[in-house]
């Protein structure tokens, strides 16, 4: 079984790199905390980095997840080598680029590239965001899945995700008290689908929804509520093409009480304000 603790960073090429540090900085409201003639790390709270962008294929997409120290990373190594994954070991110089101390690189079932990192590094210093979009932190994301019933069992069997709701086939995975660390999301490829931030409160979600309007960002689903998680929520296309999200008041999950829950495939499942959604994979 690989304990994961929490989803710790993505990694993301890009075609144009001062596009996206400008869309990252201006826009989003992360804040560079490393920079190089063609690579970014951006901050999101107290860790040293949660996003980086790199010129190179905007299809190359990589997420980080913490596990606890480097017994459970050779325990993860050893089980996925017995299901026939390849696996990569972080050398010296990749850790160090992503400011970890070990790393183990695979790829899930539908092809998306995820690293399993020992103690991401975290800064004394206050997270000072480039705008005040009231990010409080990295939190989750969405990936898109071949077959969901496959893939759902991966993070379910080989990893330690529990589901909390499904909506049709499409499950949301907690890791830790969070509703869901990750979504799986249907398409005919792997890859992210959505990269999420929380935000202080639903007027940072409003605050937002008005500049991003004002900047000509594509709104992709929101203002809106998931019936789910009990989030507020916008999403929004970035550079490449890569959906972002800004959500508050996702639920916490009582591990001893709480029975994962079956919603219908419905537009209502994804937005309780009747939002339409043009998200990736979930158009309605
Ligand atoms: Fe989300």
């Amino acid at each position: 079984m690989i304990e994961l603790l929490d989803v710790c960073y993505v990694r993301m090429g890009t075609k144009d790199i001062q596009t996206s540090t400008d869309f990252a900085t201006r826009i989003l409201g992360l804040e560079v905390s490393e920079s190089s003639r063609n690579s970014r790390h951006l901050r999101s709270d107290e860790r040293g980095h949660t996003l980086y962008y790199h010129e190179g294929d905007p299809n190359d997409h990589v997420v980080g997840f913490e596990v606890r120290d480097s017994q459970t990373l050779e325990i993860a190594a050893a089980t996925l080598e017995d299901l026939g994954h390849d696996l990569h070991r972080g050398t010296r110089d990749e850790c160090d680029s992503r400011h970890v101390r070990d790393f183990v690189a695979f790829r899930e079932p539908s092809g998306l590239k995820i690293e399993l990192v020992v103690q991401p590094e975290i800064m004394g210093k206050r997270h000072f965001p480039s705008r005040d979009a009231g990010i409080s932190g990295f939190s989750h994301v969405g990936i898109f899945s071949q077959d969901c019933k496959r893939d759902e069992a991966f993070w379910t069997q080989v990893c330690n995700a529990r589901v909390s709701d499904r909506i049709g086939d499409v499950p949301l995975l907690r890791v830790n008290e969070i509703h869901h660390t990750l979504a799986l999301v249907p398409a005919g490829r792997g890859g992210l689908q959505h990269i999420n931030h929380q935000v202080e409160s639903t007027d940072d979600i409003m605050r937002s929804y008005n500049l991003l309007k004002q900047h000509n960002v594509p709104i992709t689903f929101g203002p809106g509520r998931h019936p789910t998680s009990g989030a507020r929520f916008v999403y929004f296309q970035g550079p490449d093409g890569m959906t972002f999200e800004y959500s508050v008041g996702v639920n916490k999950v009582d591990e001893e009480t709480y029975r994962e829950r079956q919603f219908g495939f419905e537009p209502f499942s994804l937005c309780m304000w009747g939002a339409k959604s043009n998200l990736n994979g979930l158009e309605n």
